[in-house]
Parts: structure tokens; C-alpha cells; sequence
């Protein structure tokens, strides 16, 4: 009798099932407590045969164990499940994400774009393959200027027919200033970022592509002290309100007067340093008026309109704000290099 009771036991406590805490506690008492099925067969086990007594006392033991294990086991499980289910956001991705960071060039870019645009110009874009006409005839390049050698400028040559030898990668953004003159009249006050394309070879100092910012104003009466006043706020912004320009005489092709604008070393603060060469100036942009040609070559009349464009390198001040040694370093994507750039913009 005992023995069966006990065999029945032993199915059903092995089978035990419970969903929450609650649930475990009256498996215990139901089981286990002193009024529990367990404790109940020791009233049997006394009318028990003596020369029994020793078997159904093992298996009696081995319920009990059973019993405990089986508690012992149900309360682990619970435990995990309701803590993963709280845990549990089946929106959430299933490894954890770093943040990424902005590459270095897009802060800078981001923050002289946020400086201009505050002073009124307007964000436009070219395109990085154009022909020879927008990137140097109508920017007033002499027929056999340098720039147009193909050492310094890629051409896009899947046929050696006419009009295929005259699509290039521009070799600088100014194209943007005969494509945008080209469609709108005056007046215009506009940047145009953007990469640009130069048959070099990768060094720590020089690489084929990189990124540079056009800036171009027209309208009437626009004089070189409006350039002067936009390029020294503009400075002042991104390297701090200590900041001095020099503006150096100059050559470009589309611009008459032309200029160079260094600023002070924001390192050494002008004294002289291993940076600045030990000049206290550091460049970092060309400008200039823009030529009576160039106007004249895009539809714009010379004689009612003037105004002035300035060129900067986006690398180079990117270099001047993060002391960037090795201009590789800009497009390696070496994740190691780009972490260290944290940045709202
Ligand atoms: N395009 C020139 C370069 O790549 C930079 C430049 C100089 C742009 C003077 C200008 C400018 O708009 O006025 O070196």
C-alpha cells in the first residue's frame, strides 16, 4: 500500500509545475509542510514490517529529495523567467550598439557651413564630374595652363573621342561658381562644399581626393572690404575671437585682385611655434574679387554686377583645429582613429 502511495507520489512530484512564487509556496505545503503528503506517510510508515522498514525508508527519503530538488528547481526557473521577462523589449536590436561618431571632416564641414549660413549665404552643390568648360574656361584658365595638364587633373577617358576627353573630376570646387552664375543672376550668396579630385600621389601630405568649400557673392557694388569683414568674422568663429587675419597678394585665374588669407597660429597665438612654422601666421584660404571675365563668361553683366569668392580646404582646417598628422588618416576609416571625434554637428 505505502510503497504505491509512495510510487504515485513520485510521478507527481516529478511532473511538478508552478508559474510564480506563489504557486512553489503551496507546492511546499502541499508536499513538504508538516501536514503535507510526505509528512503524512510516516503515520503509515510506523504499521510498516520491520523487515521493510529499510527499503520503504530509502524511498521514502528519495520522495522527499525528490520533493526538494523539484521546489529547489521550479523557484530557479521562475526567478530567470520573470527576470527576463521584465528585461524582455522585443524592439530592442539583439547585440548592444555603440554610438557612432561624425567623421572628423563632416564636424568641420557642418560647423563653417553653420557660420556662413548664419551670415546669410545659402548651401548649394555642383558636381564632382564635370567638363573642362565649367572647371577652368569659364573660370578665365588660360588655354595652356597647368592646372589643365593631366598631372594635376583626372579625365574620365573611356573613349578618345572629343567629348568624352572633356569630362573630368574637378580639381576644385570654383566650379560650382560657373554652374550656379551660369543659371541665376545677381544677386547671389552662396557656399558649396564639396569633394574635388587631383592626380597626386598618397602621401602623409597629400592625397587624389579631398574636400574643399567655395564661397561666392555678386551684387551690386560688392568691394574688397566686404570680402575683408565676412573673412575675418568668419575666422573669428571657428578658431576663437583672438583670432588675426593677413590677407597676402595672390594669382588665381578667377579672381582679380587675389588674396591668401592666413591667420594667426591659434597654437602659439601668433608667438611662433613648430607649427606655424615659426612665422606666428598659418594659411588657410584663397580669394579674391571675382574677374570681370568670369562674370562675363557665365552671363553676368560686369559693368552692373562685381563680387568676390573665396576657396578653403576642408582637411586643411580640419587639420588646423585637430592637429590631424597624416592626412590618410581622413579616409582609412580605422575606427580606432574616428572614435576620437565626438560631436553635436
Ligand atoms: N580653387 C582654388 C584652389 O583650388 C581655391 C580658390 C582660390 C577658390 C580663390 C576661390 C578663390 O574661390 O577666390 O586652389
Amino acid at each position: 500500500m505505502i510503497l504505491e502511495r509512495i510510487n504515485e507520489l513520485l510521478s507527481e512530484v516529478g511532473q511538478l509545475s508552478a508559474k510564480n512564487a506563489e504557486e512553489i509556496e503551496q507546492l511546499r505545503l502541499k508536499y513538504l509542510s508538516k501536514k503535507g503528503e510526505i509528512t503524512a506517510l510516516m503515520a503509515d510508515f510506523r504499521l510498516v514490517a520491520a523487515d521493510q522498514k529499510k527499503a520503504v525508508g530509502m524511498k521514502i527519503n528519495e520522495l522527499k529529495q525528490l520533493a526538494q530538488d523539484k521546489l529547489e528547481e521550479l523557484k530557479a526557473s521562475v526567478g530567470t523567467e520573470k527576470q527576463s521577462r521584465e528585461l524582455l523589449d522585443l524592439t530592442r536590436t539583439p547585440y548592444p550598439i555603440r554610438l557612432g561618431t561624425r567623421h572628423p571632416l563632416t564636424i568641420v564641414r557642418n560647423q563653417i557651413i553653420d557660420i556662413l549660413q548664419r551670415m546669410g549665404f545659402t548651401l548649394a552643390e555642383g558636381p564632382e564630374i564635370d567638363d573642362d568648360l565649367h572647371v577652368f574656361t569659364k573660370l578665365n584658365f588660360a588655354p595652356d595652363h597647368p592646372a589643365r595638364d593631366m598631372q594635376d587633373t583626372f579625365f574620365i577617358e573611356t573613349n578618345p573621342d572629343e567629348v568624352t576627353k572633356n569630362v573630368i573630376l574637378r580639381s576644385h570646387t570654383s566650379n560650382d561658381q560657373s554652374r550656379i552664375m551660369e543659371r541665376q543672376q545677381p544677386p547671389i550668396r552662396v557656399i558649396c562644399p564639396g569633394r574635388v579630385y587631383r592626380n597626386e600621389a598618397i602621401s602623409a601630405r597629400a592625397h587624389c581626393f579631398f574636400h574643399q568649400l567655395e564661397g561666392l557673392y555678386i551684387d551690386k557694388n560688392v568691394s574688397f572690404t566686404d570680402l575683408k569683414q565676412v573673412l575675418l568674422t568668419f575666422a573669428r568663429e571657428l578658431f576663437g575671437p583672438d583670432t588675426k587675419i593677413r590677407l597676402r597678394p595672390s594669382y588665381f585665374p578667377f579672381t582679380e585682385p587675389s588674396a591668401e588669407m592666413d591667420i594667426s597660429c591659434h597654437i602659439c597665438g601668433g608667438k611662433g611655434c613648430g607649427f606655424c612654422k615659426h612665422t606666428g601666421w598659418v594659411e588657410i584660404l584663397g580669394c579674391g574679387m571675382v574677374d570681370p571675365n568670369v562674370l562675363e563668361a557665365c552671363g553676368i553683366d560686369s559693368s552692373v554686377y562685381s563680387g568676390y569668392a573665396f576657396g578653403l580646404g576642408i582637411e586643411r582646417i580640419t587639420n588646423l583645429k585637430y592637429h590631424v598628422a597624416d592626412l590618410r588618416l581622413f579616409s582609412e576609416n580605422d575606427v580606432r582613429f574616428l572614435r576620437q571625434f565626438e560631436s553635436a554637428y
